[in-house]
């Protein structure tokens, strides 16, 4: 098992630290986990000039699957936007070809009040955003900056999904509605774009080969709108690129806590990236603050998409959740009366409930 390690900026290098204590201590119980270390985003650029350089290149090409803390800080925010992190994300994205990102919200029973709505509304909650990550309107050319006949400037980006990029992704979800509750909302804007009334025909041809799947299709805003008035109302949500960014920040905090959220984005032969679903936090940085879970719950989609190890994933969620029974609490989740840790220590803890 070749893990590429990203720890990436901000707070990512702690985060990851923990995740990697977790990796050790799944090889000292007998798996065969190597683990390589390399630069992406504002890192890449510090290093290396790029922030997505080739030796990372390189090294992810070669991996099995890439463990990523999280990319980006103020100081790269006035780079020239080929050099800023976020480029570096968007570049390893396309380069492995990682079309499926799974992001799941899930609502812990002992974190319930950590939510801003109400507990009978989130509790009991677990839906899982597939979001299209490599196309639409993030990826499509023409985009760019022009001055019209008339002298005035105008910025425009382009909006495509071709035929292929739908199908592939929409069977993902598919068959991720099968071991789940099998239940599909297919999210777009048929109502207004082109590009959404064509994904709504290919995903309604694909339904038809999942019969047991009760499919339905829903307005982005819509989509929106029912994600904080009835939650529970969804089990898996299939959506394009952009809709996906804003609906998995959005259903995110209904767990009330971001912190807490794993991600896992896969190709066609489920290799793939594994990150916490939070950002770089460079506010936090280097204080043995953040919540390192969502790293660690990172790994535990890893064993399952990439390696096939449903035992390992149980076992590492077990363990986190076990540790949240303990009233071990970061700041991010804290309540009174529990016992609130640092990162490092939030991390020795799974690991000793491992
Ligand atoms: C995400 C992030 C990225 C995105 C940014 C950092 C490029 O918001 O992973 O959701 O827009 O995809
Ligand atoms: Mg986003």
């Amino acid at each position: 098992m070749k893990i590429a390690v990203l720890p990436g900026d901000g707070i990512g290098t702690e985060i990851v630290a923990q995740a990697a204590k977790v990796l050790e201590t799944l090889r000292s119980d007998g798996l065969k986990i190597e683990l390589e270390y390399a630069h992406l985003g504002g890192a890449g650029y510090d290093a290396e000039g790029d922030p997505f350089p080739p030796t990372t290149e390189k090294l992810v090409l070669a991996a099995d699957a890439v463990l990523l803390g999280a990319v980006g800080g103020y100081q790269y925010d006035t780079l020239p936007r080929p050099m800023r992190p976020e480029q570096g994300l968007l570049r390893i994205r396309k380069r492995l070809g990682l079309f499926a990102n799974l992001r799941p919200a899930l609502v812990y029973p002992e974190l319930v009040n950590a939510s801003s709505l109400k507990p009978e509304l989130v509790s009991g909650l677990d839906i899982m955003i597939l979001r299209e990550l490599t196309g639409d309107i993030y990826f499509g050319q023409p985009r760019g900056i022009r001055t019209l006949e008339n002298g005035e400037r105008q910025g425009f980006d382009t909006m495509h999904y071709s035929e292929s990029e739908i199908r592939r992704v929409a069977h993902v979800g598919f068959q991720i509605a099968m071991k789940r509750n099998k239940k599909m909302c297919s999210v777009d804007k048929a109502n207004v774009l082109d590009t959404s009334m064509f994904w709504r025909e290919i995903v309604t041809e694909v339904a038809k080969e999942y019969p047991e799947v009760e499919t339905s299709h829903m307005y982005v805003d819509n989509a929106a709108m029912q994600l904080v008035r009835a939650p529970k109302q969804f089990d898996v949500i299939l959506t394009g690129n952009i809709f996906g960014d804003i609906l998995s920040d959005e259903a995110s905090m209904l767990t009330g806590s971001i912190g807490m959220l794993p991600s896992a984005s896969l190709d066609a032969n489920n290799k793939g990236l594994y990150e916490p679903c939070h950002g770089s936090a460079p506010d936090i940085a280097g204080k043995d603050i953040a919540n390192p879970l969502a790293t660690i719950l990172s790994v535990a989609m890893m064993m399952q998409y990439t390696f096939g190890l449903a035992d390992e994933a149980q076992r590492i969620e077990a363990a986190v959740r076990k540790v949240l029974q303990q009233g071990l609490r970061t700041g991010d989740i804290y309540e009174a009366g529990m016992q609130k840790v640092g990162c490092a220590a939030m991390g020795d803890a799974v690991v000793k409930s491992l």
